[in-house]
């Protein structure tokens, strides 16, 4: 792949909502784990866990967590990206918490764009009750969930949502 196919890919990426009844494969699974886990990591102390959901009832329950977003309950799979406060702030004290939902965001964004190669659909749901969804998933205190991913085959949208132009963004030298 080359640079421009590479932003191709990216740009070729959308949020799903919507899905069908078909399953993701174990193979699937394993696929886009792997990719997240070549994501870098503080220290490369890899300060994230997943919980990877299919059970349908606690799909519901997240999705009410997710204050009811309807994808959260009809997605076959969701990803619960978790940052991992002890393994990062055994090392780096006060700061590890900070790199710790870093290293957790960039492996979810990981994943999000391993879908896509898989030509899987995905959301990253990012409104939901942390505490409910610790409940949920019997989190352990050390434990923050930071995004829910939702996995699922379906159609992308005619259009992609579009973007602020770049130089918006870009700041050269200073602010
Ligand atoms: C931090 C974060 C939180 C988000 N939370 C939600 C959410 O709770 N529900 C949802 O449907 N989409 C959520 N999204 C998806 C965004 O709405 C979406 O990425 C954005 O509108 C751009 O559209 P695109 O992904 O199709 O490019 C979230 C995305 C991010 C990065």
């Amino acid at each position: 792949m080359d640079s421009s196919e590479f932003l191709e890919f990216l740009a070729g990426r959308s949020s799903v909502r919507k899905y069908s009844a078909d399953e993701i494969s174990e193979r699937e699974i394993v696929y886009m784990v792997d990719c997240a886990s070549t994501a870098p990591s503080a220290g490369n102390l890899e300060a994230w866990d997943v919980v990877m959901v299919r059970d349908p009832e606690r799909r519901e329950a997240l999705s009410e967590a997710a204050f009811g977003q309807h994808h959260v309950r009809d997605a076959p799979v969701l990803f619960v990206v978790c940052a991992n406060y002890v393994r990062s702030m055994s090392r780096y004290g006060e700061r590890g918490i900070l790199y710790a939902v870093q290293d957790a965001t960039i492996a979810g964004t990981y994943l999000l764009l391993a879908a896509h190669a898989l030509q899987l659909c995905s959301c990253w749901v990012g409104a939901f009750d942390e505490e409910e969804t610790k409940n949920i998933l019997g989190l352990p205190p050390h434990v923050r969930p930071v995004a829910i991913i939702c996995i699922g085959r379906g159609k992308p949208p005619a259009e992609l949502t579009g973007r602020m132009p770049v130089a918006e963004h870009l700041h050269y030298e200073e602010w």
